[in-house]
């Protein structure tokens, strides 16, 4: 009998986890492994809910954002028992490798799966918010920036229209990469991050009092959710300055669309990879992007390591706001 495979996605849908799951599918059965798709993440491995994948499953479905196998946050999977039943589940089914496609708290489940039955985990980076330690990259991260800067264009158009102070709230969990890319990007005057000590005069007023007097009328401040509040914000620039913010959450149209080639390339890619890391024997690793590099660590190495924004960009951006 064929060697078999499960696949998941887990945690916040990003766009390009369709294209991992066809790499997955497609190199799996090319290598001689019958592969099963497990839908709604953890959720769907405690309640059977498993599926037989063909070539033909994952046919079209490169182009589409979300997840085809759906996903959860399970909370039921944190318990041993639910566990327990995820185990039992894999096991009536002679699954022996499972691939976990999400993010680092998805990673933390896989492995908890492992220490708890011979599992072999290998875990796929998937998060629109770039926030895994052990990679540089992370499948969604492109096409979300993208999705934030064709918003902040449009915002632009209308604020230059008025002279306005525009505030766009970001998603990026507890890490500011969507944050600080796209104010960049997007040619914001300022920028809060969760990284970055926030203090209202130094980063805000007086840098925008500064443009003011070089004679900008245009204002744009990207912040990063749970950094600091929004309306807060616009309330304390209008007490201050005198003009009136508006403040646009762009919410969960961030973490939809069809991919961009940089995410359809990195998902096939590390999918093809996560096929390879069951064919050599490697055992409960991730699928990380290093220096250019498709590379795999292991999972508990892995779950140590952190990164962090280069202090150069929040130079950059402070610089370029001139
Ligand atoms: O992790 C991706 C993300 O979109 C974060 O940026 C955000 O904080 C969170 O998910 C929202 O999660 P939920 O879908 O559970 O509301």
């Amino acid at each position: 009998m064929a060697e078999r495979i499960g696949v998941l996605t887990s945690g916040g849908d990003a766009p390009g986890m369709n294209a991992a799951i066809r790499a997955v599918v497609r190199a799996g059965i090319y290598y001689g492994y019958e592969i099963y798709g497990i839908q709604s993440g953890y959720n769907g491995l405690i309640e059977g809910e498993f599926q037989p994948m063909n070539l033909r499953s994952v046919s079209d479905i490169m182009s589409r954002g979300g997840t085809i196998l759906k996903t959860s946050r399970s909370k039921l999977f944190e318990t041993p028992e639910g566990r327990a039943r995820a185990i039992e589940n894999l096991k009536s089914l002679d699954i022996n490798s499972l691939v976990v496609i999400g993010g680092d708290g998805s990673y933390r489940g896989a492995r908890e799966l492992s220490r708890e039955s011979s599992m072999n985990v290998v875990g796929i980076p998937g998060t629109i918010d770039n926030d895994i330690g052990c990679t540089d990259y992370t499948i969604g991260y492109d096409t979300a920036l993208n999705t934030v800067r064709d918003c902040i264009d449009r915002i632009k158009d209308t604020a230059f229209s008025h002279d306005r102070c525009s505030i766009i709230e970001v998603m990026g969990h507890h890490a500011g990469y969507i944050a600080l890319n796209s104010a960049i990007a997007g040619g914001a005057e300022a920028c809060i991050l969760p990284e970055k000590p926030f203090d209202l005069e130094r980063d805000i007023i007086h840098p925008l009092v500064a443009c003011r007097a070089r004679g900008k009328k245009l204002f744009l401040i990207i912040v990063s959710e749970g950094a600091y509040p929004s309306y807060k914000l616009a309330g304390e620039i209008q007490e201050r300055m005198d003009i009136t913010p508006t403040v646009s959450i762009l919410g969960y149209i961030q973490r939809g669309g069809s991919p961009t080639v940089r995410d359809r390339l990195m998902a096939s890619l590390m999918g093809v990879r996560a096929v390879d890391a069951v064919r050599n024997g490697e055992r409960n690793v991730v699928v990380a992007s290093r220096a250019g590099e498709i590379v795999t660590i292991g999972i508990n190495e892995a779950l140590e390591m952190k990164k962090e924004i280069s202090p150069d960009r929040f130079v950059a951006n402070s610089i370029l706001s001139l």
